[in-house]
C-alpha cells in the first residue's frame, strides 16, 4: 500500500516508523516530515496546511490511504477535499473535531451528556467572565475557546491573576480569535493520564495509556509544554480504574457521538484526570498525542497499518489491539529557549552512535530486548532538518529518545544513557521522566 502521512513532529516519525514495520507498506511519503521520517519514507515539501495541494498529490501519486497525525488539518476540514477526489483519509471530519477546536463546544458536549468534567461556564464578555471569575474558588482554570498550540490554559492561583489572564485573552485577544471566547473551570485535583481509542464511526477499540509530563522543568515545575516526556504503560493507573474510565468516560462518549450523529473516523484522545472522586475528562483531542506516541506505538502488538486499514474499511470490531507487556520511557530533548523563542540550525552531534549505519534506527525485538544493546532503544526526531547532509535543529522539541525495558526504571536508565551521547547547543530536558 502506499501511503501519505501528514505532519513533522515526533508524533510523525514514531507513525512512520510503526508503519514501517507493516509487510503491507509498499511506498510511505511523509508530509512535510523531518530528517527521521526522511530514513523511512520520502519527504514531501507540503505544509499540513496546505489541504487542496495534499489532497492533488494524493491523486496524483495514487495513494491507497492518507494518515494524518497533528490537529490542525483535521480542526481545517481535511477530509473534505479528499473525499471530493474520492481518496481514503482517516481523519475525524471538521463537524467532530470541535471536541479538540472549541473548548467551549467541548465542554458543553461533555455537560450536555453527563460525562464527568470539571464544573465550567464560557464567556466573550470580559466584565461578566471577570465577575463569574471572582465568584470561584481559586486556584480556577482559564481556557482559550479555539486552537493555541498547546498554550492556551492558563491556571490562576488569585483573583487579580484571574483577571489579568481574562483581559490578556478576552481584550488582548492573545491567541488571537482562539481566545476571545474562553471557558472558566474548576481546578481539578489528581493525577493526569492520556488514553487512546480508534474509532471507525460504528465501533471503537482502546489503544493504550500513557502519562504526558507537561511542565517544563523537573518536580513538574515552570512552564507548560507541547508535553516534554512520556511513559507507558501508566505505573499507577490499575485494571480496576481503567475500566471504571471506560465505563464512566469512553463508553459514553462514544455513545453521546451516535446520539449527536457524529460518526468519528480516526483516533480520539481523551486527556483525563484521575480525582478522588475517579476520572474526569480534561480535554479531548481529535488525533494522537506528541509525545504520548512515541511510548505508544513501539508497544502496538498489531500492524499499525493494519490498524488504519480497519478504520478505513469499517472492521475495527474484529480487530485486536493488544499491547506488548514492555515498559517505554521518552525523553524530549528541547531547543534552548523553549517553550518560548529558540534557535534552529544547531548541529546535533551524537546519534550516528545510537542509529546503525543502514539510517533505520534500532530494530526493537518483540519482548524489547536484543544482542549488544540494540532493541532498548529508539530516536525519532521531532524539530529536526537535514542541511547540507548534517542533522540539524529546527523546532523546539527537537528529539525523542525512548527506552524500553521490562519495568519503567529499566526503560528510564537506558534512555538518559543514550542521551549523554547526544549534544547540541541550548540542550535542555526533564532529568525525571519516568521516576
Ligand atoms: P488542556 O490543554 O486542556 O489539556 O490543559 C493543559 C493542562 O492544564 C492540563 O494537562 C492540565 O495539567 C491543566 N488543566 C487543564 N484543565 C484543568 C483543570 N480543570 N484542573 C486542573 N488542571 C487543569
Ligand atoms: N501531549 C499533549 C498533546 O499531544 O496534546
Amino acid at each position: 500500500m502506499k501511503i501519505l502521512l501528514i505532519g513533522s513532529g515526533g508524533r510523525e516519525h514514531a507513525l512512520a516508523w510503526g508503519l514501517a514495520q507493516s509487510p503491507k507498506l509498499s511506498k510511505l511519503y511523509i508530509a512535510p516530515g523531518n530528517a527521521g521520517t526522511a530514513q523511512l519514507g520520502q519527504n514531501i515539501p507540503i505544509g499540513a496546511e496546505n489541504l487542496s495541494e495534499l489532497a492533488q498529490f494524493a491523486r496524483r501519486e495514487q495513494i491507497d490511504l492518507t494518515i494524518v497525525g497533528p490537529e490542525a488539518p483535521i480542526v481545517a476540514g481535511i477530509r473534505d477535499p479528499f473525499e471530493r477526489e474520492n481518496l481514503k483519509i482517516i481523519a475525524p471530519t471538521q463537524k467532530a473535531s470541535f471536541l479538540e477546536g472549541s473548548k467551549v463546544q467541548a465542554k458543553a458536549f461533555l455537560h450536555k451528556h453527563g460525562i464527568p468534567t470539571a464544573r465550567h461556564a464560557s464567556f466573550t464578555d470580559f466584565g461578566q467572565a471577570a465577575a463569574f471569575a471572582q465568584t470561584m474558588q481559586t486556584p480556577l482554570v482559564i481556557k482559550a475557546d479555539g486552537l493555541a498550540a498547546g498554550k492556551g490554559v492558563a491556571i490562576a492561583q488569585t483573583h487579580p491573576e484571574a483577571e489579568q489572564i481574562l483581559r490578556d485573552f478576552i481584550i488582548s485577544k492573545k491567541f488571537g480569535a482562539a481566545s476571545g471566547r474562553v471557558v472558566i473551570e474548576d481546578f481539578l485535583v489528581g493525577r493526569e493520564f492520556s488514553l487512546f481509542v480508534a474509532s471507525d464511526g460504528v465501533s471503537w477499540r482502546l489503544l493504550g495509556a500513557a502519562q504526558d509530563y507537561k511542565r517544563l522543568l523537573d518536580g513538574d515545575c515552570g512552564p507548560n509544554t507541547g508535553g516534554i516526556g512520556s511513559i507507558s504503560p501508566v505505573p499507577w493507573l490499575t485494571k480496576e480504574m481503567l475500566d471504571e474510565t471506560v465505563r464512566k468516560i469512553v463508553a459514553p462518549t462514544f455513545e453521546a457521538l451516535r446520539a449527536e450523529n457524529i460518526g468519528y473516523e480516526g483516533i480520539l484522545y481523551f486527556g483525563l484526570i484521575w480525582t478522588e472522586n475517579g476520572p474526569y475528562v480534561i480535554e479531548y483531542n481529535v488525533r494522537f498525542g506528541d509525545p504520548e506516541t512515541q511510548v505508544l506505538v513501539p508497544r502496538f502488538d498489531f500492524d499499525l497499518l493494519e490498524l488504519y486499514r480497519a478504520i478505513a474499511e469499517r472492521r475495527l470490531e474484529r480487530f485486536e489491539t493488544k499491547l506488548k507487556p514492555l515498559s517505554t520511557v521518552c525523553v524530549v530533548l528541547a531547543s534552548g529557549g523553549y517553550p518560548e523563542q529558540y534557535e534552529r540550525g544547531c548541529v546535533i552531534e551524537g546519534l550516528e552512535a545510537l542509529t546503525p549505519p543502514c539510517g533505520h534506527p534500532s530494530p526493537v525485538l518483540t519482548d524489547g530486548r536484543g544482542a549488544g544493546g540494540e532493541g532498548h532503544l529508539l530516536v525519532f526526531h521531532a524539530g529536526t532538518a537535514l542541511k547540507d547532509g548534517t542533522v540539524v535543529t529546527a523546532g523546539g522539541r527537537v528529539l525523542n529518545i525512548i527506552g524500553f525495558g521490562s519495568s519503567v526504571s529499566e526503560a528510564r536508565e537506558r534512555a538518559y544513557a543514550a542521551i549523554a551521547q547526544i549534544r547540541f547547543q541550548g540542550m535542555h530536558y526533564r532529568r525525571d521522566i519516568g521516576s
